[in-house]
């Protein structure tokens, strides 16, 4: 019997022993039953953690895009792999059968080659979320380019550092792309970029907007025309396991991005598992993962793994609040998708408005819902149960980071039993450990630690791009031998892991470790609040103070500040303890948040200390325009 579908508790734990147990055989058996291979492996790992040096599948020969496309085209050739739905409700949604996007790619891949691009060259993809990101993504794999997706909100200077890091040969774009009732010019900012990126010799240009844009002679070029042009056959790239299949910079909330690179044959595998156990995926469901591709989840949970499992996949041009705060809903009753995937973010963002938005749609078809980014909060996992799942679809909150490639830590639903708040237990073959501050194994249950990964796994990134020594330092040697997340976790009475958030997310106050999530969901349980970031400041006696920036939902019987103020600390004395208390709170309209929701504590950090100085690389930012306006009205 195979190990690649999880059927119940008992098989959970029979797996996850194996997988320990004989980690060669379990991901072996998984890699042999459920791909086509051109060559199999010698190995199926070799590693040294303590140089961060991880291979798997050690020289097999495989083609991620024949996975992805050709296998399935006996069985499911007119099935629709991929919808897209347009930014416009009023647009019709284009259904993509797996013949289709097997044409699309090949010609793609056809075009690429025709225009210089060769295995191993790095191609820059500056998209917005149309059919042709998808496609140009998979056609550099099929001719084994290296994709650097880079997503299509970054501003000029962000890309620039981007493509110069890799030194990309070309760069594949629109000319522009539709969020909401916005429209942005994308070519535009490339031309910016690229002013400073001598290594760039073409630009291939998708149309989208259908507006006037600058075409640089003998570097710009439609993509049409090409593509028309183009043969709809391809044959791919023969890959080693261990080739790069892409790189993708992660939004560094310190530093300057690292490009983190991602191999072949080991991404295949987990992305794959991963995606069948935790969406529960069959024949004919339709998944709809509401990330953009620019993030890893997109790469992971919208292309890779979904297309691996011959499924049917959404690709979202739009927001959630456009035309209106129903939008989300309205695709899922529309398109009768089973399985959710969105962020906490979003939930909270969405919560914060009626509920009739989302009690008027039908979303009965829905089987799973999942949430990943950061942890989420009580009161939004309940709304989310409540009102989206209507108490009937298991929740996976999962744990995993662009580094990891794949979950790494969830619910398998039906399976495990959920727990609000909790990412709950790890996959087969993921083996976290929790550590103290002696670099110590913290061993049994209910304890709390730094998470860590002590035995390598198939789609871990192999390196950061061009600086290996820069992937030691900041993954293994802080407890050496083990990759270190980053990330604190405790683990509960039956070994239940709770991500409480970065481990520098942790202020001492008068001796004690506060971690500032959970004083941050207290807050937010107050009613007039909507969202919350607490950072430390320099306290003369307490060593570190709580300082609080606080979104309201509204104002309105809200009024008085000074009375909010101390309702707010009362609660929190009351929900966590009078240690907990804030020196400060400043209400502000905004927090400043990098695209994939995450808020930039280094940045309220010195605005908290009144340290105006140097706020670092805000190039990540969703809303840099936020930050002035809290600065300057700081407390
Ligand atoms: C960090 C990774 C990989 C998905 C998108 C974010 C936090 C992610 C959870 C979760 C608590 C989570 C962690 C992690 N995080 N998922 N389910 N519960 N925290 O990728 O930008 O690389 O960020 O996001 O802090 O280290 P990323």
């Amino acid at each position: 019997m195979g190990y690649y579908k999880i059927k119940n508790l008992e098989e959970y734990f029979k797996h996850y022993k194996k997988s320990i147990r004989e980690p060669r055989k379990f991901w072996g058996k998984i890699a042999e039953e459920n791909f086509i291979w051109y060559q199999a492996w010698d190995k199926v790992v070799d590693f040294n953690m303590g140089e961060a040096d991880v291979k798997w599948f050690v020289n097999a020969k495989v083609n991620i895009t024949k996975n992805c496309i050709d296998r399935h085209l006996a069985k499911r050739g007119d099935k629709t792999a991929i919808i897209f739905e347009p930014n416009n409700p009023d647009e019709k949604a284009l259904h993509i059968s797996y013949n289709e996007l097997y044409s699309r790619v090949a010609k793609m891949a056809n075009v690429l080659r025709e225009q210089g691009i060769k295995k191993g060259d790095r191609v820059c993809i500056y998209l917005p979320m149309i059919p042709e990101l998808a496609v140009a993504i998979l056609a550099c794999a099929r001719i084994g380019a290296i994709h650097s997706v880079i997503f299509a909100g970054f501003s000029a200077s962000a890309v620039t550092s981007r493509i110069n890091d890799c030194e990309c040969k070309m760069v594949i774009t629109s000319d522009g792309g539709f969020r909401g009732n916005k429209s942005i010019d994308l070519k535009g900012i490339i031309d910016e970029a690229l002013e400073k990126c001598p290594t760039v010799e073409k630009v291939l240009v998708a149309k989208r907007t259908n507006t006037t844009v600058n075409m640089e002679e003998g570097r710009d070029y439609w993509l049409q025309p090409l593509l028309d042009a183009a043969i709809p056959n391809n044959v791919a790239e023969i890959m080693d396991a261990e080739d790069p299949l892409f790189i993708l910079y992660t939004s560094g909330s310190t530093g300057k991005p690292k490009g983190m690179l991602h191999t072949t044959a080991g991404y295949m595998v987990q992305t794959a598992y991963t995606f069948k156990n935790i969406f529960n995926h069959e024949e004919n469901d339709v998944f709809w993962c509401t990330a953009d591709i620019g993030w890893i989840t997109g790469h992971s949970y919208i292309l890779y793994g979904p297309l691996l499992n011959g499924a049917t996949t959404i690709i979202f041009e739009g927001i959630p609040s456009y035309p209106d705060f129903g939008r989300f809903w309205e695709v899922i009753d529309k398109h009768k998708v089973t399985q959710f995937y969105t962020a906490p973010t979003a939930i909270r963002s969405l919560a914060k408005e009626s509920d009739e938005w989302v009690d008027k749609y039908d979303l009965s078809t829905l089987k799973v819902i999942g949430s990943v980014g950061e942890p989420i909060n009580e009161e939004a996992w309940h709304w989310y149960n409540d009102h989206v799942g209507k108490k009937k679809c298991p929740i996976v909150d999962t744990w995993w980071q662009t580094e990891t490639g794949s979950i790494m830590i969830s619910p398998v639903p039906f399976v495990t039993p959920t727990k609000p708040t909790y990412a709950t237990l790890p996959l087969p073959g993921i083996q976290p450990v929790l550590m103290d501050e002696l670099r110590n194994e913290i061993e049994g249950n209910q304890v709390v630690g730094s998470l860590c990964i002590k035995f390598p796994w198939p789609s871990m990134a192999r390196t950061i791009w061009g600086d290996h020594q820069r992937y030691k330092d900041t993954y293994f040697s802080a407890f050496p031998g083990k990759y270190f997340t980053g990330d604190g976790a405790l683990r509960d009475e039956v070994g239940y892991y709770r991500i409480t958030g970065r481990v520098d997310d942790v202020v001492i106050v008068s001796g004690h470790n506060l971690g500032t999530a959970p004083i941050e969901d207290a807050i937010n349980e107050h009613p007039a609040v909507a969202e919350s970031a607490i950072v430390g400041f320099p306290h003369d006696i307490k060593g570190n103070a709580l300082y609080g920036f606080i979104i309201l939902k509204e104002i309105g019987e809200y009024r008085d500040r000074d009375n909010l103020t101390k309702e707010i600390n009362e609660h929190v004395s009351s929900h966590i303890g009078p240690i907990a208390k804030l020196d400060k709170i400043q209400f502000v309209s905004g927090l400043p948040k990098t695209r994939s929701g995450k808020i930039m504590r280094r940045i309220l950090r010195k605005i908290a200390e009144g340290d105006f100085s140097n706020f670092g690389d805000t190039s990540t930012l969703l809303n840099p325009e936020i930050v002035d306006e809290i600065k300057d009205e700081r407390i």
